[in-house]
């Protein structure tokens, strides 16, 4: 029997967006199976109890750079700016329909939302220093790489951190963790400091 992937929360979105001009696009959102796609993951949104505790997590302030790479609907770094003032954050999001939301959700904060390819993006570019992402472990593992070039470069005197949301980092050790109830689920927060020379 086909695998039927666990596709979105799509009626918790809007099609009511100012300034979308195609309502559904070729999206996730509209149960395209990721097959043959640079989709890692499906789009699940966190809920926001626990987009606020993984935020908390994080240690975020007014210095910090956050970066969530697959960022949907945008709500963990709107909430972010709800808890931080002066930060600056970016999301990506290669939906487009969700990178326009999100983009919606954002316009009055010092945020951008980039509709691109997540693997394209250069976190060093950014000047990123604390990531939150909620992803699956094979997309976690696709970006290793990339993550542990973004540790290993000096491009912000800020300490760098990666807080993931239920998924660990495959291989690799996390500093600390905590679990967060939500409506009876229960999620884990792992907080990585550093993924050089941490694999196994
Ligand atoms: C599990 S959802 C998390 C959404 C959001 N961060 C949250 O916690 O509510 C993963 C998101 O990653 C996006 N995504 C998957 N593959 C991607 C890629 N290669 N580049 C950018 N975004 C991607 C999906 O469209 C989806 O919105």
């Amino acid at each position: 029997m086909e695998e039927i992937f666990p596709f979105a929360e799509s009626n918790e979105l809007s099609n009511d967006i100012e300034d979308l001009k195609n309502p559904i696009p070729f999206t996730l959102v509209n149960n395209i199976p990721m097959d043959g796609t640079n989709f890692i993951a499906p789009y699940v949104a966190v809920p926001e109890s626990v987009a606020i505790e993984a935020i908390k997590f994080a240690n975020l302030n007014n210095e910090d750079c956050l970066v969530d790479l697959g960022c949907g609907d945008g709500r963990i770094l709107y909430l972010a700016h709800q808890e931080v003032s002066g930060l600056k954050s970016f999301g990506v999001e290669l939906d487009p329909y969700l990178a326009m939301f999100a983009s919606n959700k954002v316009k009055n904060l010092n945020c951008i939302i980039i509709e691109k390819n997540m693997f394209e993006v250069n976190l060093l570019e950014l000047k990123a220093t604390c990531l939150i992402l909620y992803l699956l472990p094979l997309g976690l593992e696709k970006l290793k790489s990339n993550l542990k070039e973004w540790f290993e470069k000096e491009n912000t005197s800020n300490f760098k951190r990666i807080v993931t949301i239920n998924y660990k980092i495959p291989d690799c050790e996390h500093e600390f963790e905590k679990c967060v109830i939500s409506l009876s689920n229960s999620y884990n927060l792992f907080s990585y400091q550093n993924i050089i020379g941490n694999t196994h």
